[in-house]
C-alpha cells in the first residue's frame, strides 16, 4: 500500500485557486450551513428570474425527493454560449482533434452560437417541442455538443447512447424514454475504423417499432460520406436542415428542475436505469467542480479524453467547461492511433494545460513504453486528471513521474453517473496526494462509511460507501420509475444514498475506493451490469443458463468472465466459445464482450436454487483456497469441475 504522500507542487500552490486552508474553511461552511454556501455558489451562472429558494431535499426512504434552487429559471445554452459572447466571443470554445491528425478545427463561442440556434430552430423545424426526448447517437463530432446545447436551448431532454452500443441497445433506450427524435452520423470514425451507425440506427428503429416505439425524423450528419440510406420523410440530412433554419433561436426558460438529460447506465439488476438530471442544480455543480477540481484559469486548454456518450463527457466535455467559459478539446480518435505517442501530440499541439482520462488508458500507453511519452514536449501541461475506476498506484507513479514529470498534480475523481459531477476529489493547490487515494470530499459532499447493517463506521475504516445528505448535481429520479430510483439508491441504508462502491478511509482521514460491491463490473472503466450479459448470453438458442463476474484484468482493470451451461445435447467448443463472444457483441455492444467464456455442466446453486456468485467470483479471480462456506451447495460437486476448468485469464 502506497501511503506515502506528494506534497502540492510549488509552482501549483502559487498559482491555485484554493490552498488547503480555505478548502478546509469552505468544506466546513458547505456541511455547516448548506443553504448558505449554495445560495453563494448558485450565483455563479446566470439565472432568469433568481431563485429565493435554495435546498430541499428528502432522503426519507418513504418520501424521497430532491430539489435545488427550485423556483429560480434559467436556459442551460445561454449559459454555456451567450453570457460569454460579449467577453469572449472570438475565443475558441470547443477545439476539435479528428480520428486522422491532419483534421481539427477551433470553434468560437460565436459560431457555437450561431450552429447551436440553427440546429435548435432545424429540431423545431422537424416537430421537436420542449420536454420531447432527443436520442443522440454520434461520433466525438462537434455536431454531438451542438445537438446536447440545442436541446438544452429548446427545453428538449436529450439522451446520448454511446456509438459503441449495438442496435438493439440502441433500441431499448429509445423504447424506454419514448424518444421520437434521433440525431446521428452516416458513419463515426475511430482508429481509422469506421462505425456504421446510420444502419444500427435503422435497424434500431425497427426494433424498436415491435414495441410501439415510433421515430418520426431522424437528422444525419454526414461525417464519412459512406453509403447510407435515407427513408423518405423520415431521414433528414443535418447539413441541409441547419442550412434551412434560422440563425436566430432565443433561449426558452426552462425551471431549475425541468429535466436536462436522461443518460442509461447500468445497475445490478434489470435493463440499465434512465438516470435523470435537471437543469439549475447540475450546472451549478457541473461548473464549479470543473472550476474547481482541475484548478481552471482563464484562457488555459482543457482536455477530457472521454466519450459524450458517458457522463464524464456532458460533465466535463461539455456542460461544466463551457458554463466556465473554458476552451475545452475533444477529441474523435482513440490513445493509439496512429501511434501511442497520439495523447501527448494533441497535448503539444494544442498546448493542452489540464489533461484528464481513465487508467484503463493509462495502463495501455505505460504498456507501449514510455519512449512514445518521452519523444514528446508536454510542458503546457499543467494537472493531470483519472476517473472511471481504482486507479493502481504503479499507473499513478508512471502518469505522475513520466507524463507530468512530477511537476503536475493528479486529481483521481471519484464519481458515478448518477452523482452528476465529482464527488470526492483531491484538489490541485490544497491536497497533498496519494497514490490511488481519491482523497476528500468535495463542498457539500458528506461521504459515510457504513458496514453491512447500515451502522456508520468512525476512524480508519473499511465498508461501504453511503452519503449522507444531498448536492445539487444529484440525479433527481430513474425516467418513468420513481419506485426504482428509491428502491436502487435509498433502501439498502435507509436515509443515505447508497453508492455501490466498497470504501475504506485512512487515519488522514483520505477516501480509497476499492471497487463496487454489487453485480456491476467496470471494464475499462466501462460500468456493465453482469445481469446485461447474462441475459444477453441466455438468448442464445443453445445457452441454458449463464452466470458472469469480473476478474482483475491487467489492461481492463476487470475483464467479463462467464459460466456458461449449454442446453442438453449441445457440445463446448472453441468456435462456439467464438460464436458466443460474437453474439454478446451484437446484442450489448463491443464494450461487453465476455474476455473468458468457461464451460460449465453446473453453476453452483444452493437449495433454493440461488446462483453463488461468491463462488465463481473467487474461482474467476484464482482464489481457490478460500471459497468461503460451501456447504449450503446443492450439489458440491460443481466446485470441483469448475475449479479443474477454470479459463486461464488473459
Ligand atoms: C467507479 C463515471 C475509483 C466507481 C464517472 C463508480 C471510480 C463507477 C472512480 C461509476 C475513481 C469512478 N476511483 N472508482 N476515481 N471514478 N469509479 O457511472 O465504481 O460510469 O461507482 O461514472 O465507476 O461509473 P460511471
Amino acid at each position: 500500500m502506497h501511503d506515502e504522500l506528494y506534497p502540492v507542487p510549488e509552482a501549483t500552490a502559487k498559482a491555485a485557486l484554493i490552498d488547503n486552508d480555505k478548502y478546509l474553511a469552505m468544506y466546513q461552511q458547505s456541511i455547516d450551513d448548506p443553504n448558505a454556501f449554495w445560495a453563494e455558489h448558485g450565483k455563479r451562472i446566470d439565472w432568469i428570474k433568481p431563485y429565493s429558494k435554495v435546498k430541499n431535499t428528502s432522503y426519507d426512504y418513504h418520501n424521497v425527493s430532491i430539489k435545488w434552487f427550485e423556483d429560480g429559471t434559467l436556459n442551460v445554452a445561454a449559459n454555456c454560449i451567450d453570457r460569454h459572447l460579449e467577453t469572449r466571443g472570438d475565443q475558441t470554445a470547443i477545439i476539435w482533434e479528428g480520428d486522422d491528425p491532419a483534421d481539427d478545427e477551433h470553434i468560437t463561442f460565436r459560431q457555437l452560437h450561431e450552429r447551436v440556434s440553427r440546429l435548435a430552430n432545424a429540431f423545431k423545424d422537424n416537430g421537436v417541442k420542449k420536454g420531447d426526448r432527443v436520442t443522440i447517437y454520434l461520433p466525438m463530432i462537434p455536431e454531438a455538443a451542438y445537438a446536447m446545447l440545442a436541446c438544452a436551448r429548446i427545453g428538449a431532454v436529450h439522451s446520448i447512447v454511446f456509438g459503441g452500443f449495438s442496435p438493439d441497445s440502441l433500441a431499448n433506450r429509445i423504447e424506454d424514454c419514448r424518444s421520437s427524435f434521433i440525431i446521428t452520423a452516416d458513419e463515426g470514425l475511430r482508429g481509422g475504423r469506421k462505425v456504421p451507425l446510420k444502419a444500427n440506427t435503422d435497424k434500431a428503429i425497427e426494433v424498436a417499432a415491435r414495441d410501439g416505439a415510433v421515430v418520426d425524423k431522424v437528422i444525419v450528419v454526414k461525417r464519412t460520406g459512406g453509403d447510407v440510406t435515407m427513408k423518405d420523410g423520415r431521414d433528414v440530412w443535418y447539413h441541409e436542415a441547419v442550412a434551412a433554419a434560422s440563425p436566430d433561436c432565443p433561449p426558452e426558460e426552462m425551471s431549475a428542475e425541468d429535466p436536462l438529460f436522461i443518460l442509461y447506465t447500468s445497475g445490478s439488476t434489470g435493463k440499465p436505469k434512465g438516470v435523470m438530471h435537471t437543469t439549475g442544480g447540475y450546472l451549478v455543480y457541473a461548473a464549479m467542480t470543473h472550476e474547481y477540481v482541475f484548478d481552471y484559469q482563464d484562457a488555459e486548454v482543457y482536455w477530457c479524453t472521454a466519450d459524450v456518450g458517458w457522463v464524464t463527457g456532458h460533465s466535463y466535455i461539455v456542460y461544466g467547461p463551457l458554463a466556465n467559459g473554458a476552451t475545452t478539446l475533444m477529441f474523435e480518435g482513440v490513445p493509439n492511433y496512429p501511434s501511442p505517442s497520439r495523447f501527448w501530440e494533441v497535448v503539444d499541439k494544442h498546448k493542452v494545460s489540464i489533461f484528464y482520462t481513465a487508467p484503463t488508458a493509462i495502463r495501455a500507453l505505460m504498456g507501449a513504453g514510455e519512449d512514445y511519452v518521452k519523444k514528446t514536449d508536454r510542458s503546457s501541461l499543467r494537472i493531470l486528471g483519472s476517473v472511471g475506476e481504482p486507479i493502481n498506484p504503479e499507473a499513478w507513479i508512471w502518469y505522475y513521474d513520466v507524463v507530468g514529470e512530477k511537476r503536475c498534480p493528479i486529481v483521481d475523481t471519484w464519481w458515478q453517473t448518477e452523482t452528476g459531477g465529482i464527488l470526492i476529489t483531491p484538489l490541485p493547490g490544497a491536497t497533498a496526494l496519494k497514490p490511488g487515494s481519491a482523497t476528500r470530499p468535495f463542498f457539500g459532499i458528506q461521504p459515510q462509511i457504513v458496514d453491512a447493517e447500515g451502522k456508520e463506521l468512525e476512524g480508519a475504516t473499511e465498508g461501504n460507501l453511503v452519503i449522507a445528505d444531498s448536492w445539487p448535481g444529484q440525479m433527481r429520479t430513474v425516467y418513468g420509475d420513481h419506485e426504482r430510483f428509491v428502491q436502487t439508491y435509498f433502501s439498502t441504508y435507509k436515509g443515505k444514498y447508497f453508492t455501490g462502491d466498497g470504501c475504506r478511509r485512512d487515519a488522514d482521514g483520505y477516501y480509497w475506493i476499492t471497487g463496487r460491491v454489487d453485480d456491476v463490473i467496470n471494464v475499462s472503466g466501462h460500468r456493465m451490469g453482469t445481469a446485461e450479459v447474462e441475459s444477453a448470453l441466455v438468448a442464445h438458442p443453445k445457452v441454458s443458463e449463464a452466470a458472469v463476474v469480473g476478474y482483475p484484468h491487467s489492461l481492463k482493470g476487470q475483464g467479463i468472465y462467464a459460466y456458461v451451461t449449454l442446453m442438453e445435447g449441445e457440445e463446448p467448443s472453441e468456435e462456439l466459445q467464438k460464436e458466443l463472444v460474437k453474439w454478446v457483441r451484437n446484442e450489448i455492444g463491443p464494450i461487453a464482450s465476455p474476455d473468458l467464456i468457461q464451460f460449465a455442466p453446473g453453476l453452483p446453486k444452493t437449495r433454493s436454487g440461488k446462483i453463488m456468485r461468491r463462488i465463481l467470483r473467487k474461482i474467476a479471480e484464482d482464489a481457490f483456497e478460500n471459497l468461503g462456506d460451501t456447504s449450503t451447495l446443492a450439489d458440491p460437486g460443481v466446485v470441483d469441475d469448475l475449479i479443474e476448468n477454470r479459463q486461464n485469464r488473459a
